[in-house]
């Protein structure tokens, strides 16, 4: 169970030319914005988390009602999304059954970095590092215990600049446009 509750909608400050970073909690963002953008940000990409693949209406899953999501706003635009989710323990965390079985990570509650997309003509701008960040600040203010961030390996450095550490490497499983199971090597990291 998640227990993003506690955090609401931020007022959309402007840090980069047009665009504007806000906070929202999950019961207030319009789901199918969310949505579009998840599906832009993962088009381009040759392979794809599996349940995108087919339909998009999966892309949004039972936490994103009740996470808080970061959101950059280029106008009406959302051009980036990064979702924080709190939980009471481990075995609730998004993605659990991607990890070793066995895992246990201490520190509760625990927050879970996840679903960080940045629309394609957006990219470069560092706009997935002020997602990073400002969701480390927030888990913090949240009371979190320790913060949980997964990557695709080679991408560490992005959380390790943040004091993440490596704490288990896993294969994700991905859906390539011809339809084919593609392997991804994975790590999930801890602060
Ligand atoms: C990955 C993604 C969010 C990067 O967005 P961005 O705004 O261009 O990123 P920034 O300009 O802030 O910085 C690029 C950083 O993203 C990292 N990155 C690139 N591809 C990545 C991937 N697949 N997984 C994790 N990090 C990735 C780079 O390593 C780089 O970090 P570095 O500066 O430490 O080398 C964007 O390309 C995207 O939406 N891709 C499709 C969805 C996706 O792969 N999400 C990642 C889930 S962890």
């Amino acid at each position: 169970m998640s227990r993003g509750g506690a955090a609401r909608t931020a007022a959309a400050e402007p840090f980069l030319g047009n665009l504007r970073l806000s906070l929202a909690h999950g019961s207030e963002l319009d789901h199918a914005i969310l949505l579009e953008l998840r599906r832009d940000a993962w088009a381009p990409e040759p392979a794809v988390p599996p349940g995108l693949e087919r339909s998009w209406a999966v892309g949004v899953d039972e936490h994103d009602a009740n996470a808080i999501h970061g959101c950059v706003w280029e106008r009406r635009r959302l051009v980036a999304s990064a979702r924080l989710t709190l939980h009471d323990r481990f075995a609730d965390v998004p993605d659990r059954g991607l990890y070793p079985p066995d895992l246990e990570v201490e520190g509760m509650p625990i927050a879970s970095l996840n679903r960080l997309v940045v629309a394609p003509g957006y990219r470069g701008l560092g706009l997935a590092h002020v997602l990073d960040e400002v969701r480390c600040r927030w888990a913090v203010g949240l009371g979190a215990q320790a913060i949980i961030g997964a990557v695709a390996r080679g991408h560490e450095g992005r959380l390790e600049r943040l004091g993440f550490t490596p704490k288990t490497f896993f294969e994700t499983s991905f859906v390539s446009k011809a339809g084919a199971q593609v392997s991804k090597p994975s790590v999930l990291l801890v602060r």
